[in-house]
């Protein structure tokens, strides 16, 4: 039998906690596998897609700057993927067809789901601060939970309203991201702000319901500012870790069979 192989394509890709992610899971099933990086430029992405199938991946995970590119070279793209734009995911038939998904929407609600399970969808507007890649997948994932209202924010506006008339949602100058807070039963940060070198997110939490939940996509730190502000006033915080361990989730299950657990310990493997 041939050992099935996966991999995370990016350019650069030493960066990528995936291979950590998917070897922790591998080992601690017991399955035969393996998962590796590979540093593919942007000229060489649609031969090496091509060539993947018969070299023995059942599939790959993709990252900057492949996104967009890996989903119109794809034979066949999930409705996810389609309405996010870009593909994380892609798994490869037996006949060598490439089936691009996204899976960041779900392991952003997946986090939610598993880290503030007193958080209701329905129950009030949400705030999405950022207007790049990871806003589309968060909004996809706020409307399919069925969020009411979503609010947009972004420091270049164009790319706000672009976004707002394209899933029809509503935006907020950026200048103004805090005159909405007594309203929101959510609050997402989509920027790279508050990430380890980048400036921190300027914003005053002050009118902002305990009852919010807020939730950050950066990771690194786990901690940033905006979170702990959050939650020293008591909102019920979700660091952004947990999205990217349960977005590899759906593809490990299809690639090696088994459906993988996000725990603590994964957490620390994945942090260290
Ligand atoms: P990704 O695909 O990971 O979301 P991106 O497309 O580069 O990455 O988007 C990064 C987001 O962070 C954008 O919303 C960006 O705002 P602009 O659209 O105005 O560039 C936001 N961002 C980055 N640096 C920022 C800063 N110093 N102040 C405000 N927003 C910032």
């Amino acid at each position: 039998m041939k050992i099935p192989l996966a991999g995370v394509i990016g350019c650069p890709v030493g960066h990528s906690r995936s291979p950590i992610l998917h070897g922790t899971w591998l080992r601690q099933y017991g399955l035969a596998g393996h998962y590796v990086p590979l540093h593919v430029e942007a000229d060489d992405l649609a031969d090496m897609l091509r060539a993947m199938p018969r070299m023995g991946f059942v599939g790959a995970n993709v990252t900057v700057p492949h996104k967009e590119a890996a989903l119109a070279l794809a034979d066949d793209v999930t409705e996810t993927a389609r309405r996010i734009g870009a593909a994380n995911t892609l798994t490869f038939g037996a006949d060598g067809r490439i089936q691009a998904d996204n899976t960041d929407a779900y392991g952003f609600m997946a986090n939610l789901r598993q880290n503030a399970p007193g958080w209701q969808p329905s129950g009030g507007p949400a705030l999405v601060l950022g207007a790049g890649g990871a806003a589309r997948a968060v909004i996809v994932a706020l409307q399919d939970a069925g969020v009411p209202q979503i609010y947009l924010t972004n420091r270049t506006t164009a790319r706000a309203d672009a976004l707002a008339a394209e899933f029809g949602v509503n935006t907020l100058p950026w200048q103004d991201r805090e005159r909405l807070l007594p309203q929101m039963a959510c609050l997402v940060n989509t920027t790279s702000l508050g990430m380890r070198g980048q400036p921190d997110l300027e914003i005053d939490l002050t009118t902002l319901p305990a009852s919010a939940l807020v939730t950050d996509i950066v990771y690194a730190p786990l901690k940033t500012p905006l979170l702990a502000q959050a939650r020293a006033q008591g909102c019920a915080v979700v660091d952004g870790l947990g999205m990217l361990l349960h977005q590899a989730v759906p593809g490990f299950e299809r690639w090696f069979g088994t459906r993988p657990e996000v725990t603590d310990a994964l957490r620390a493997a994945v942090l260290a």
